[in-house]
């Protein structure tokens, strides 16, 4: 009731202040950039247990002193970095989540340099998105989402990196199906193998094949090596919309449908069924949830899925639609804790 009373008072008040307290939270472009410059320039890293004078951090960050103290001082005035004297600025209070080797790994997802920060930075152009339809990477990048991560490796890196951090979803995804009557999963777009590697760990008598772009699959051969089950898994580098590899009894596709239009979703699935044949399944898990579920998260990752690549996010009646133009019919789902979609689809005949 107070809260309806306070919504129909916003909603009568046409006072700039109002409509300041209304949207001001939501318009600063200021802040966050003033974060992300901060980051990309590891000021944080730069900084050692004492406070540093701006002078000193300028020269170690090839900056220009006035206007990092400036930056700094913005980010002071909202309780990230702190300056105990003026002129000198310390890291201890939350802008030592921004040090590069911290294991929350903020600084990765901030870093204008790397693929979290050009993942904010093409919603400049969501103005085109939203006029066109179209993804805004390609006209902030200058090339398509996928074209540009394989042109440029340190991105497309950090992109794998960055699909592989989250152990927590990784065994949520996991145990959301259950594998004992499996005997080989063909995980199609899978990364560098995060989510096969937690199948296989709980399933040893499970075997995999890892498909996915050949860069993302030879840094997967090397993830997996290094965790144990390179002798279990075979590696096919190459396009989920080419012929897929025959003989697996599990078409996993993890987070990838989401990434593609529903023409090209239905290509990727058409795909599966047919290697997957009568007697294969093919699983798709999605996340985060439905709009019922999380309505803020849907909206934001289906939001997401356009600018990057084109892509959407898709209730579960969608997948059955999609299913349906692909020759495949949902067998069961299911959502786990964490909020994934697991979904089990057969070809269509059996
Ligand atoms: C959002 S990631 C999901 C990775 C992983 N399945 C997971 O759940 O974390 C989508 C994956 O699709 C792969 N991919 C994109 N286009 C592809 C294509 N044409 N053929 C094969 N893989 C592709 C990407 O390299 C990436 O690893």
């Amino acid at each position: 009731m107070i809260g309806s009373l306070c919504a129909m008072k916003e909603f009568h008040d046409d006072s700039a202040p109002a409509a300041w307290a209304a949207l001001g939270p939501l318009m600063d472009l200021v802040t966050p950039m003033a974060l992300r410059v901060a980051a990309t320039l590891r000021i944080a890293d730069l900084i050692d247990d004492d406070a540093v004078g701006v002078d000193a951090l300028a020269e170690r960050s090839g900056t220009d002193a006035d206007a990092l103290a400036r930056l700094l001082r913005h980010l002071v005035a909202h309780g990230v970095f702190a300056e105990p004297e003026p002129g000198r600025f310390s890291a201890g209070g939350p802008a030592r989540f921004l040090r590069s080797d911290h294991p929350a790994g903020m600084h990765a997802s901030l870093d204008l340099d790397g693929f979290g920060g050009q993942m904010d930075l093409a919603f400049t152009g969501l103005l085109h998105t939203v006029r066109t339809g179209e993804p805004a990477w390609e006209t902030v990048f200058g090339k398509p989402f996928w074209q540009y991560l394989a042109d440029e490796p340190h991105i497309g890196a950090a992109f794998d990196a960055t699909m592989a951090t989250g152990p927590e979803y990784f065994a949520d995804a996991a145990a959301g199906y259950d594998w004992t009557n499996a005997t080989h999963v063909v995980d199609v777009g899978g990364g560098i193998g995060a989510l096969l590697a937690e199948v296989l760990n709980k399933n040893h008598g499970l075997r995999a094949t890892l498909v996915d772009l050949p860069d993302t699959v030879r840094r997967g051969g090397r993830y997996l090596a290094e965790r144990g089950m390179a002798g279990r898994c075979e590696f096919a580098g190459q396009s989920f919309f080419d012929p897929l590899p025959t003989g697996g009894d599990i078409y996993l596709l993890s987070h990838v449908v989401h990434d593609w239009s529903d023409d090209e979703a239905v290509a990727i699935l058409r795909r599966c069924a047919e290697a997957a044949g009568e007697h294969g399944r093919v699983l798709i898990i999605e996340g985060p949830g439905t709009a019922n579920a999380d309505p803020a998260a849907f909206a934001e990752m289906n939001l997401r899925m356009l600018v990057l690549a084109g892509g959407r996010q898709r209730e579960l009646d969608d997948y059955r639609a999609l299913a349906g133009a692909s020759g495949l019919r949902v067998t069961d789902t299911r959502t786990t804790p964490l909020g994934h979609d697991v979904i089990e689809c057969v070809t269509a005949r059996e």
